[in-house]
């Protein structure tokens, strides 16, 4: 048992832990739900192990029961890849722990056994799946079907597994509660929104949803791309290839700004201290609907990569990004993994003029989110794309590429036509690094110093 039990623990205790943080549920963050699969087979074996070791001691035909279902869920595990963070595999897995691995908890003697297990899943920081958890891969496979326009068999297809008719009639019945109109039958069945719960017009979602559709494939092309050419960085010394999606507001796409070990290691980083991602002035039930992922945040000091990104930012963008005491010139990095069917509904990056002037702290003087620059350290296998419903520009994330953009005209009004959303993420991983550069950096400023400072390469 010892055996087994330390290789279980080895496995799991790779991952770093840090106090005092709340779990994340699995579904929050793909990173976490690839982490509790591959742990799927661990855990067996170790539950496997410790039954049969106690039948043997105390003879209980109980132990002996529960050890040969642990035998048999092992045998028929699915086999682990890197791709099985897609809605349907993960709604299957979460549906294992609960109804089928949670069965081996129910009786008052295993209750050891089962701290040991959610011990080993909080050293990754995570939560032994829940029914919320269970409740979060069925909005997420809903989430899917209605902003891809997916049936079924459609999402069987991006899967590559079946859904039992069971999961398919708890699928609907979700459906219900959340007032989602089903059209079509049998595995033609989809799902519309009747009546839009979000912030933006029913257009901009509309339009929202269609660039998704569009860019769902990263075989995507956009078909506003406008130029591409090498721009000068502000040292003059490096050239960046640059795509410019949209001329005014300025959104251009920037490739090979980031080295593959740098992404590693602010992925890393990242994994290490992620928790579920708040919007301002939202509560948490009310997020999970708005935006689902996992963030942390990383000043410029944390690690030498992360310096080293920022003066990179300066370098392509030609603006400042130093840290001040009070005042800083931008904001630290947020790290994002997306979770399951992960999304943000379309927003603004910048915010109300009360939310700026109640700002303390090091954000205090420094203004509001003048640019957005947002490294994309993953590539995605589908879903996933950064929208911008008002200017028909659609971008899928590529690895090592970074798009970057204004959410002030030159004039120093706030500008509207910024409205951007994430596309959910139908399979694999979508990771970003996010700099807001704030207005004290300069650049364009709202204190009027009108068209002396134009977007960089512009000039
Ligand atoms: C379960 O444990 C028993 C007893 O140690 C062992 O003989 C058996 O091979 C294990 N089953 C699996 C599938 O690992
Ligand atoms: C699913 O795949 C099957 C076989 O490849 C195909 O016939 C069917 O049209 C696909 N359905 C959808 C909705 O893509
Ligand atoms: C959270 O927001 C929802 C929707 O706006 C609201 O119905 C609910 O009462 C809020 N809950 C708390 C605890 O504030
Ligand atoms: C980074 O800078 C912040 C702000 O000055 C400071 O609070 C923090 O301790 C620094 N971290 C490290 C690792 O130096
Ligand atoms: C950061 O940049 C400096 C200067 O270019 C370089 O010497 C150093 O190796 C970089 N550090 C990392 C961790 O990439």
């Amino acid at each position: 048992m010892a055996l087994v039990t330390s290789s279980l623990f080895l496995a799991l205790s790779m991952i770093l832990s840090s106090e005092g943080q709340d779990l994340l549920d699995p579904c929050l963050s793909s990173h976490r739900m690839q982490q509790l699969m591959d742990s799927e087979s661990n855990l067996l074996k170790f539950l496997n192990q410790t039954f049969s070791d106690r039948a043997k001691l105390s003879g209980e035909s109980h132990y002996e029961k529960l050890s040969r279902s642990a035998s048999r869920f092992l045998a028929v595990l699915p086999e682990n890849n890197n791709d099985v963070v897609d809605p349907l595999r993960t709604f299957l897995g979460i549906k294992r722990f609960l109804s089928y691995y949670g069965k081996f908890f129910t009786h008052k003697k295993d209750k050891d056994v089962f701290g040991a297990v959610q011990r080993s899943l909080e050293k990754q920081k995570m939560k032994y799946p829940d029914k919320a958890s269970l409740g979060y891969s069925i909005d997420a496979i809903l989430r899917l079907m209605t902003a891809y326009d997916l049936d079924f068999d459609g999402m069987e297809n991006s899967s590559g597994v079946s859904l039992s008719s069971e999961d398919k009639k708890n699928i609907m019945q979700r459906a219900k509660e959340f007032g989602l109109e089903a059209k079509g039958s049998g595995n033609g069945k989809k799902f519309i929104e009747k009546k839009s719960r979000h912030q933006v017009t029913d257009t901009d979602m509309t339009k929202y949803n269609n660039l998704c559709r569009l860019s769902r494939h990263n075989s995507y092309t956009p078909d506003n791309r406008l130029s591409c050419s090498y721009a000068k960085g502000l040292s003059g010394l490096a050239v960046w290839k640059q795509e410019v999606l949209s001329r005014d507001p300025y959104i251009a796409v920037f490739y090979d700004v980031i080295t593959k070990r740098e992404a590693t290691s602010i992925m890393n980083t990242g994994a290490k201290i992620l928790e579920g991602s708040g919007v301002m002035g939202k509560n948490k039930t009310s997020l999970l609907h708005h935006r689902l992922s996992a963030s942390s945040w990383l000043w410029d000091n944390h690690t030498d990569t992360t310096l080293n990104l920022s003066r990179r930012v300066e370098e392509i963008t030609s603006l400042r990004t130093e840290f001040r005491d009070h005042g800083t010139l931008a904001e630290p990095f947020q790290i994002v993994n997306y979770g399951l069917g992960g999304h943000y509904f379309p927003h603004m990056d910048y915010h109300l003029q009360h939310v700026i002037d109640a700002q303390y702290g090091v954000l205090e003087n420094s203004g509001d989110r003048l640019a957005t620059f947002m490294y994309y350290l993953s590539d995605v296998k589908e879903g996933g794309a950064t929208v911008f419903p008002e200017l028909s520009v659609a971008i899928f994330p590529v690895k090592l590429s970074a798009v970057f953009w204004y959410n002030f005209k030159i004039d120093g009004e706030r500008d509207t036509r910024t409205l951007h959303g994430a596309c959910p993420v139908m399979g694999g991983q979508k990771w970003i690094a996010t700099k807001w550069i704030r207005q004290l950096s300069g650049g364009l400023s709202s204190t009027c110093e009108l068209s002396e400072t134009p977007p960089p390469f512009f000039r």
